[in-house]
């Protein structure tokens, strides 16, 4: 597969092809996104709780970020790498923005930047693509903030709210973003924003209508016994693991494990010799 870039996922909205986007936090899953073809890789904060264990996404750091991001961008060469920028890295001037995204480029390897927000964030990502730095934005559903005293309800029920969201999509979409994720926000609202704005729009329980998807990693494979609504479990890796898991206790307690199949011998001769040295 040849590298995905923001010219390619631009096309594939003008030819109607739908964009499949996945996150990935390390090496074996990222080579395993890029095997089964899909456009882009999110090194998403989601990070924080599908790998290590916060309750929410504020405490990961953009080191954190760097550290996953270079592992996907060991595991896979094609799909389109997009690293998210954390809490707090990119609201306190333009400059500190600049300088983490940067350094998810330049360190991470990463392709592209994530932020979340609205047409207050538009001045920051007309700040890092000034400098070159291709952003995704992320509007609807925001989980840094919803994580700090918002909420995770579905976003756009109403035509205010959801007139708001468009709005919103229009301001980023000036400012220079590539793309904008739509997450929980109502199908009505998704499909005005797709067909308002340029750039591709990438939901995430946001309805059919936008020009791809994206879904956790941990959600799509089900590790965990529970997941977001709109979730769909392509997978039951909880089940598989588990059960793999507790054969091998059992094999091992019983020493039916390793057995002959996986025992490597020395030459009888040698063996034999061995014997003789020990006495
Ligand atoms: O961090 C993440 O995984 C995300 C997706 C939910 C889009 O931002």
């Amino acid at each position: 597969m040849e590298k995905v870039t923001v010219s390619k996922l631009w096309k594939m909205k003008a030819a109607g092809e739908k964009i499949a986007m996945v996150t990935a936090y390390d090496y074996p899953t990222a080579m395993l996104v890029e095997r089964a073809g899909l456009e882009i890789i999110l090194v998403g904060d989601s990070v924080g709780m599908v790998v290590l264990g916060y309750d929410n996404p504020v405490p990961v750091t953009v080191e954190d970020i760097i550290h996953h991001t270079k592992a996907v961008v060991r595991g896979a060469k094609a799909p389109l790498v997009v690293a998210d920028m954390p809490f707090m890295s990119y609201h306190v001037s333009r400059e500190q923005a600049v300088t983490n995204a940067a350094r998810l480029i330049q360190e991470g390897g990463a392709d592209a930047v994530k932020l979340e927000g609205g047409k207050e964030v538009a001045p920051t990502v007309k700040a890092l693509v000034d400098v070159g730095i291709p952003v995704m934005a992320h509007i609807g559903l925001m989980p840094q903030r919803a994580s700090v005293g918002g909420s995770f309800k579905v976003q756009g029920r109403n035509a205010d709210t959801a007139a708001a969201i468009v709005e919103d999509a229009v301001a980023l979409g000036n400012a220079g973003a590539f793309s904008v994720v739509l997450e929980f926000v109502t199908a009505e609202a998704a499909e005005v924003i797709t067909k308002r704005v340029e750039m591709p729009t990438i939901g995430i329980g946001s309805g059919p209508m936008c020009d791809g998807q994206v879904l956790v990693l941990h959600d799509l494979l089900g590790v965990y016994d529970e997941a977001p609504p709109f979730a769909r479990p392509y997978a039951d890796l909880n089940g598989v693991i588990t059960n793999a898991l507790a054969e091998y206790r059992e094999d091992v307690r019983s020493a039916k494990y390793p057995g002959e199949k996986y025992t490597v011998h020395m030459e009888g001769a040698e063996a034999k010799k061995l014997k003789k040295k020990r006495g």
